[in-house]
């Protein structure tokens, strides 16, 4: 589950300071899947720590959760220049490790942080806002898995509105636990 001396994406070599591998227990029932690293999580070396980490961390609380008790992980695992959206390539140079982290974790459901991790898993387009709290059969690798589709938590920090969706969604994770 550590990705070490990754060099695929020459995009991304210089804006990352170091590659952020997913946290949490290695058994988790709920796997979180966010977009990419910003600058707090590059800095820390670890997922969804700064601003966007604080609405996660507490709509789990709040679900009964806390951070330690799920895995949270990236689409792409390097910090991309000024915060843009991973690309195409990038992404599918990072996504063994993602395939490798979710075959091993086997969580229960995954829930997908916003439209890049929505897309890349459902492989089609997503309007997440639209579709967050919708459950749906994803096939990765040859295994066929729950995704929750949730909006960003950032989203939350503009939209008032998309708070309320976020949490429930998160809420709604936890139905999932102890189902295979
Ligand atoms: N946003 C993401 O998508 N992932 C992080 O780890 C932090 C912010």
């Amino acid at each position: 589950l550590t990705v070490s001396g990754c060099e695929r994406c020459e995009g991304l070599i210089d804006s990352r300071s170091r590659i952020v591998d997913g946290v949490g227990p290695a058994d988790a029932e709920i796997l979180l899947v966010g977009e990419a690293p910003g600058e707090a999580e590059d800095r820390q070396g670890e997922p969804f720590v700064g601003r966007s980490g604080d609405v996660l961390d507490s709509a789990l609380r709040d679900a009964g959760l806390a951070r330690a008790d799920v895995r949270i992980t990236n689409c792409v695992r390097c910090r991309p220049p000024e915060n843009r959206d991973p690309r195409q390539p990038e992404l599918a140079n990072c996504r063994g490790y993602l395939e490798r982290e979710i075959a091993i974790v086997d969580p229960s459901v995954i829930v997908t942080l916003g439209k890049v991790p929505s897309e890349h898993l459902l492989d089609r387009d997503v309007a997440v806002t639209q579709e967050a709290g919708s459950v749906v059969s994803i096939d990765i690798g040859d295994q066929s898995r729950r995704a929750l589709l949730c909006v960003h938590p950032a989203a939350t920090l503009y939209d008032r509105g998309q708070r309320e969706v976020f949490e429930t969604t998160i809420e709604r994770a936890t139905e999932f636990e102890g189902e295979g």
